[in-house]
């Protein structure tokens, strides 16, 4: 079929919920703004004369490091809580690969990416590699929300409640080790973001499927091959 052709068979398919593509967004949001933050923390690179006290540079960059990081752990928190309650596209078993079909498709998706096969693998939501990979950066993000909570815990007031986190300092292996890890942490997150930007661009358009458009609207717009193939499997996606 001509790219004309297929263009008048597109089909648009609601992928992207509200919830989804908000804590996607507020995920983005937060993340930059503690890189940002965190970086000035952990090397204060703005220099101040006179008193500390007159500037509270680094007391800013802590406290707009502390409303980020509620913001990205709500923001996570409600994004698993979505895993059970969404749409077929946003739930737990999109990330998980527990069934044949999308156990093979991690293998069919290598093999397209690395022009193996000709056709990427018919999946309407996440494709079964991606899927893998976003558990991956779910766990680093709860690596990074314990190893903060565990930092906080350190700074805080002993009747206050986030001193109830002390539990998670010898869990991390110390102080020094939660700093260490959490300052690895980001920047894994942002070789991920950067990598996640242009796979997610480049795939949309090898596959014309909208799919930088589709976290801003919820909608994919999927060409009839894939449409067809996508629909034979959704019940087993
Ligand atoms: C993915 C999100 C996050 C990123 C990228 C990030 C980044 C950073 C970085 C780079 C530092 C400086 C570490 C160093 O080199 O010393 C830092 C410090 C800190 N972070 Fe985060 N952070 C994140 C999430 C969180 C969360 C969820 C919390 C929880 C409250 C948190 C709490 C803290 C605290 C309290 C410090 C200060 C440690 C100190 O006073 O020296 N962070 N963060």
């Amino acid at each position: 079929m001509s790219i004309e052709a297929e263009h008048i068979h597109m089909e648009r398919v609601y992928v992207w919920e509200v919830p989804v593509r908000l804590s996607h967004w507020l995920i983005v949001v937060s993340l930059l703004v503690l890189s940002v933050t965190g970086l000035y923390i952990g090397n204060p690179f703005i220099p101040v004369s006179g008193e500390a006290t007159q500037h509270f540079v680094m007391g800013t960059m802590k406290s707009i490091h502390f409303v980020a990081a509620m913001v990205f752990t709500l923001s996570v928190l409600w994004r698993i809580v979505w895993m059970f309650v969404g749409n077929p596209y946003a739930r737990w078993n999109e990330f998980l690969p527990v069934s044949k079909r999308r156990l093979v498709g991690i293998w069919n998706t290598i093999a397209f990416y690395t022009f193996l096969h000709r056709d990427s693998p018919a999946f309407v939501g996440h494709n079964p590699l991606a899927g893998v990979v976003y558990t991956v950066v779910f766990g680093l993000f709860a690596v990074m929300i314990a190893t903060g909570f565990a930092l906080s815990a350190a700074n805080a007031h002993m009747n206050a409640m986030l001193s109830g986190f002390q539990f998670l300092i010898p869990l991390c292996g110390g102080l020094q080790m939660a700093r260490f890890i959490h300052h690895v942490g980001m920047w894994l997150l942002l070789g991920f973001a950067a990598h996640h930007f242009w796979s997610a661009f480049l795939v949309g358009t090898v596959e014309r499927s909208s799919l930088l458009d589709s976290i801003f609207s919820g909608y994919k717009v999927l060409t009839p091959d894939v449409a067809r193939r996508a629909r034979k499997h959704i019940e087993e996606d």
